[in-house]
């Protein structure tokens, strides 16, 4: 296990497609283990194999970590190859924010429900009803197999100044790291 770096926009990296996982080995459980590490130490909630540089259709996320009531339990959650079977009408909006554009927070309405299949870490088929921050952060996830970021979904001038202002802040970053 291993915390690997974030992969931030403006790389094109993020623009990949990503390919579908054709068995879930050790190989991609390592990957998963990976990337929890990662998002854990970045203080994320979902992360995408892509934001570390693996174009696979992987996904980890965790809802219950982080929350105040919830302490230091965890409840990881693997979503391999993802697909929205359906989607509500219903949108529901969230502030929502992405460890790929770090300190930008934008309010996107997505679908409020959906019914999503996809392979858990055995490899076992799921089909579940999503909801809440649950559909919200999936469907932001299930984006960045798909090469799209939060901020796509903003006008052109807000999306280029927040791209702006991560290349500043991680200057900054790098500058103070010398
Ligand atoms: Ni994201």
């Amino acid at each position: 296990m291993a915390i690997k770096p974030i992969i931030t926009v403006p790389d094109p990296i993020l623009k990949q497609i990503s390919k579908p996982v054709a068995e879930v080995t050790d190989e991609i459980r390592a990957l998963m283990a990976d990337m929890l590490d990662s998002m854990y130490a970045a203080k994320g909630i979902g992360l995408a194999a892509i934001q570390i540089g693996v174009p696979l259709r992987v996904i980890v996320m965790d809802l219950v970590w982080g929350k105040e009531e919830s302490g230091d339990a965890r409840g990881p959650k693997f979503y391999i190859n993802p697909e929205i079977l359906e989607k509500s009408e219903e949108t529901a909006p969230y502030e929502e924010g992405c460890l790929s554009v770090p300190e930008i927070y934008e309010e996107i309405s997505r679908p409020a429900h959906i019914k999503l299949k996809y392979m858990n870490q055995d490899g076992q088929e799921i089909i579940e009803e999503c909801d809440e921050l649950q559909a919200t952060c999936i469907q932001h996830e299930m984006d960045h197999l798909n090469g799209v970021l939060f901020i796509d979904y903003l006008s052109r001038l807000k999306r280029e100044r927040a791209v702006s202002r991560v290349k500043k802040n991680k200057r900054l970053a790098d500058e103070h790291a010398l």
